[in-house]
């Protein structure tokens, strides 16, 4: 394969996985994936991520404090969650929300089922381990950005070796208990987390695959302004 073919392959495999064996990943492997992964570019090359990588007892404390803290309904941010999904990013996200319940056997209406999936988040879906993403405050929207890049790597790096992911805004709605545990300075925000590991190939979750907009629909050419 050329190197071309070999990029293409990489992100072809690549997918959001949502049920994991228990299978820890060894800590070599994690370290290799994070050295690709901060290859990425930033504004002014100033790598404004800091990652912290929960493993052991640690995952299932942050597990255990995340769903107390579900189940008491109120979320906060750090950096301010979508207003509103309209138009065809609405279309989006309902084509690839009834993937996966469909892909789970979940029904329209059935929303204690609903929620009991959505809960799988703060289990990070069974991972062994889960990165958790910040980045320094008063870099703002562009660390971000910056950070959102480096999740991408991380996702592709770790594919190429085998090791599934999943990047997970859920565990940035409930900041506070993240920083808490894992004593989070205030001059970070937590932008999002990243749970790994090996792939459960017998859970149907991880069976679906997302579609994407052709390049007509998201690429505008502009060759000459009159
Ligand atoms: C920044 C970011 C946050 C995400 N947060 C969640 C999440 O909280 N829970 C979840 O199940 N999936 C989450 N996802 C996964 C997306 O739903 C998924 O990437 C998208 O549907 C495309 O599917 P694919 O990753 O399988 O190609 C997130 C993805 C990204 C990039």
């Amino acid at each position: 394969m050329n190197d071309k073919q070999i990029l293409d392959n990489i992100l072809e495999r690549r997918y959001s996985c949502r049920s994991f064996l228990q299978t820890p990943v060894e800590q070599k492997i994690i370290e290799e994936i994070l050295r690709i992964s901060q290859k990425i570019p930033s504004w002014c090359n100033a790598q404004p991520w800091e990652v912290i990588i929960c493993g052991g007892s640690a995952i299932k404390t942050l597990s255990k404090n995340l769903l107390l803290e579900n189940s008491k309904n109120q979320y906060h941010s750090d950096i301010p969650f979508p207003l509103e999904y309209k138009g065809i990013y609405r279309e989006r996200r309902k084509e690839c929300g009834l993937q996966l319940y469909e892909s789970v056997g979940i029904k329209k209406g059935e929303s204690e089922k609903a929620f009991l999936q959505m809960n799988e988040n703060f289990k990070f879906f069974g991972a062994p381990h889960v990165a958790i993403i910040t980045s320094e405050k008063s870099l703002g929207t562009y660390g971000a950005i910056d950070c959102g890049a480096f999740v991408s790597a991380f996702t592709l790096a770790a594919t190429s070796m085998k090791i599934s992911t999943i990047p997970q805004a859920a565990i940035a709605s409930l900041s506070n208990v993240v920083r808490e545990t894992l004593n989070i300075s205030n001059e970070k925000d937590i932008i999002c987390a990243i749970s790994f590991g090996y792939e459960n190939n017998k859970h149907p979750i991880n069976k679906f695959r997302t579609s994407r907009a052709k390049l007509s629909e998201v690429v505008n050419w502009i060759d000459s302004i009159d």
